[in-house]
């Protein structure tokens, strides 16, 4: 595993994080078993992986404080987030602070390494800064969490608003922030700010439907190329980004999508979120892996550097009913 520090938090922490939300949830989204699940932290935490991304909307953070019961607590990050729902901006600071004391009860800790508002909203971040963070930054006082962070809504922040003001605010630690090889923008609007300001980056969706679900790129191609997003001779090739796959560069598109997440200037953790065990192993090596060769990143940023807000799948409701953000 290589590992880095987590902007000014200084925190040293795996390049590569395990997201326990997502699509996968672990393999709980997908009909698995706690067993299994737990078998997935553990294998992460066998290849070097310290830092593990939960909130309290996707229902891991128990499963995720048992699997880690046996692990010395300082050699592992928890990262979980406060729900806050997009919806409802009046969100009250009383809640977070609930849902901050029943996070540590899940997680059978006495702290939280970076405590995160999920999935805050342009139009809800005044309420953030202003009512939820003083509250929340007094419960830090008493050492209930480490760090507080802020994660955007990819699906309805794609140009990263909230982010670009919650750099300069001093307040936030951490971000968590979307990019990948078909939405590229961060790279102008967040990563300067990131790094001027010693803003540690999550960086999530590297992968997400978009590269894993078979047929979705091809169909993405062909709708960006009806609105002459993209050359139609991407749309009419069935595997649009095989150009990636050769030798001297990446092994499949997956391996590629992970590397040029990893590689980016500003992106310090790459979240990667899966319920297979297969795919953690092959996921770590590629964020392993060296750079993509050089042409093959000039021409992932000539054809797609203008695209914003490509394949970012909004919450969906799990086979529960349970509303599963991020
Ligand atoms: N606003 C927010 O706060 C927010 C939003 C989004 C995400 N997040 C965080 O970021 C984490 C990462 O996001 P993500 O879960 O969407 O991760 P991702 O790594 O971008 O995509 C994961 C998806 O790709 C599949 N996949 C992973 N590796 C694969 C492989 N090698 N081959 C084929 N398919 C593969 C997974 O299914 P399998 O289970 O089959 O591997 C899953 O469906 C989340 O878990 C969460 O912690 C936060």
């Amino acid at each position: 595993m290589d590992y880095t520090t987590l902007g000014r938090t200084g925190l040293k922490v795996s390049v590569a994080g395990l997201g326990t939300g997502g699509f996968s949830r672990l393999g709980l989204g997908t009909g698995k078993d706690e067993a299994h699940a737990i078998g997935i932290i553990h294998a992460a935490l066998d290849l070097g992986v310290n830092l593990f991304d939960t909130a309290a909307a996707y229902g891991t953070e128990a499963v995720l404080g048992r699997a880690l019961r046996t692990v010395p607590r300082e050699q592992v990050v928890i990262c979980t987030k406060a729900p806050f729902a997009v919806g409802k901006p009046d969100s009250t600071a009383a809640s977070a602070i609930a849902s901050l004391d029943r996070s540590l009860e899940q997680l059978g800790t006495d702290y939280i390494d970076v405590y995160q508002l999920h999935g805050i909203a342009p139009g809800a971040y005044d309420h953030a800064l202003q009512v939820l963070a003083p509250a929340l930054l007094r419960e830090q006082e008493k050492g209930k969490f480490r760090h507080l962070g802020i994660s955007e809504t990819a699906p309805h922040d794609p140009e990263h608003l909230m982010v670009q003001r919650a750099c300069r605010d001093g307040v936030w630690e951490v971000a968590m922030v979307s990019f990948h090889m078909m939405h590229q923008n961060a790279r102008a609007n967040v990563f300067p700010l990131t790094r001027r300001y010693g803003v540690g980056t999550l960086m999530m969706f590297a992968v997400r439907n978009i590269f894993s679900q078979p047929g979705r790129l091809a169909a993405t191609m062909r709708e960006l190329a009806t609105d002459g997003l993209v050359p139609q001779a991407l749309a009419d090739d069935p595997d649009p980004l095989g150009f990636l796959v050769h030798d001297g560069g990446a092994s499949s598109v997956i391996d590629a999508a992970y590397r040029f997440v990893r590689h980016e200037p500003g992106a310090d953790v790459v979240l990667f979120g899966t319920g297979d065990q297969a795919h953690l192993n092959s996921n770590i090596a590629s964020i392993l892996k060296p750079p993509l060769p050089e042409p093959d990143r000039i021409k992932l940023a000539r054809l797609f550097g203008h695209l914003v807000g490509v394949g970012l799948d909004a919450p969906h409701l799990s086979r529960a009913g349970m509303v599963v953000k991020g």
